[in-house]
This record gives C-alpha cells, sequence and structure tokens, in this order.
C-alpha cells in the first residue's frame, strides 16, 4: 500500500482529482493518510475532511523559527511513513532539510509548461498572467519531482494547452486545471504507485 502525504493551501481541486482516482480505483494500492495545509480554512480541509481523510493545518507562524517548523512538518511525514508527499497548491517554500529528507519522493504540479513561466515568484494567477502577457499561444502543467531548486526537479509529465486572445488570467487557470493538471497528476501517482517512474541522469524515465 502506497502512503501519500498531502500539502496544500487552497481550494484542493488537484487533491479532488487525486481522492477520485483512488475511489475509483484507477490509482491502485493507494492511501491518503495525511492533509496538510499552511491555512486553517484551506477548502482542502473541508474535502479531506469527506473522504474521512486525516486533515490538519501546519504553518510556520506557529514556530519561533524556519527551521522548527520545516522540522515539525518533517516529522509529521516520517512518523506517517510516507512513501510520497503530494504538493497540491501549496504555496509554502519547503526548505532544503525538508526536501534532501525525502529525495525523489516529493511531487509538484506547476501550471505552466516548465521551464517557461516557473521559478521564484511564478505561482497561481501570476504564472497565468505571464502566459497572456508574453502572448504565448500554448501553456499547459507539469508535474515534477521536487529538488532543492525552485521547479527545477526531473519532469514527469507534461500536458499542453491552448490560450486564446480573449483569456483572463483566471479563464486561463481554469483550462489549465481542466484539460491538465486533474488528468496529469493523478496519472503521474498512478505511475508512482506502480513503480514505473525511473530517474537517470535528472531525466524521468517511464517504464
Ligand atoms: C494549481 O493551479 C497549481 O498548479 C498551482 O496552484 C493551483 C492550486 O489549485 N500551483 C502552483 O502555482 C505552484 N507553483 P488547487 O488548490 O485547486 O489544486
Amino acid at each position: 500500500m502506497l502512503k501519500i502525504g498531502v500539502l496544500v493551501s487552497g481550494g484542493g481541486t488537484n487533491l479532488q482529482a487525486i481522492i477520485d482516482k483512488i475511489v475509483d480505483g484507477t490509482i491502485p494500492n493507494t492511501k491518503i493518510v495525511s492533509v496538510v495545509s499552511n491555512k486553517e480554512n484551506a477548502y482542502a480541509l473541508e474535502r479531506s475532511k469527506k473522504y474521512n481523510i486525516d486533515g490538519k493545518c501546519i504553518k510556520p507562524s506557529d514556530y519561533s523559527s524556519r527551521v522548527e517548523f520545516s522540522e515539525a512538518l518533517k516529522n509529521h511525514f516520517i512518523s506517517l511513513n510516507v512513501d510520497l508527499i503530494v504538493l497540491a497548491g501549496y504555496l509554502v517554500v519547503l526548505s532544503k532539510e525538508f526536501v534532501s529528507a525525502f529525495p525523489n519522493k516529493i511531487m509538484n504540479i506547476h501550471p505552466s509548461l516548465i521551464p517557461s513561466f516557473c521559478g521564484d515568484g511564478y505561482y497561481g494567477l501570476k504564472v497565468h498572467q505571464a502566459v497572456i502577457n508574453r502572448g504565448a499561444k500554448l501553456t499547459g502543467a507539469t508535474v515534477h519531482f521536487v529538488d532543492e531548486g525552485t521547479d527545477t526537479g526531473p519532469i514527469i509529465l507534461q500536458k499542453a494547452v491552448d490560450v486564446k486572445d480573449s483569456d483572463t488570467p483566471e479563464i486561463l487557470q481554469q483550462r489549465v486545471m481542466k484539460e491538465a493538471e486533474w488528468i496529469i497528476y493523478p496519472e503521474a501517482i498512478k505511475l508512482f504507485a506502480e513503480n514505473r517512474i525511473e530517474i537517470n541522469d535528472n531525466k524521468v524515465i517511464i517504464k
């Protein structure tokens, strides 16, 4: 049984897409054992409650330093013996210590085709605004492993989405979620659960 911990900050639509594919059996032999938010009122926590998944808030301001926060988060997942940590719209930057405790065991979804429109400062609607400002005709989403950089880890899956002249950041965000994120995130987790992901020279090979 693959044990997953999920980190969230907001609405949790990616969390929902993953739950749906676990519940319907598409992602085999997998259980979400914990959902952790840095915000008490994140709707993602409501979603986890509906499925009796343990949900809690662990936030930086409850600790005297970032080091202590990071240590608490790390110990939480270690105590649960998680096999994979999934970032689903998590807007806190993880420390190097946290990331190095789970090598190639943390996945993230980014709402663009990496290496475009990614890195420091690119998150949520800002990404889609930047795509529109640049006049890009294609965007999409990327699932990747998390390493110590921002959006620099091995790419697992990507899916392209059209940008339309009439798009606002909000409209484009919805299209990228519906046509890419909610599809490729569960797919990437399924590949992980089936032990089909190999990493060679910082590149993912799907077996
Ligand atoms: C998603 O679009 C995700 O790609 C993005 O935040 C949104 C969260 O939505 N993540 C980032 O920008 C990370 N850099 P959700 O809470 O409904 O899943």
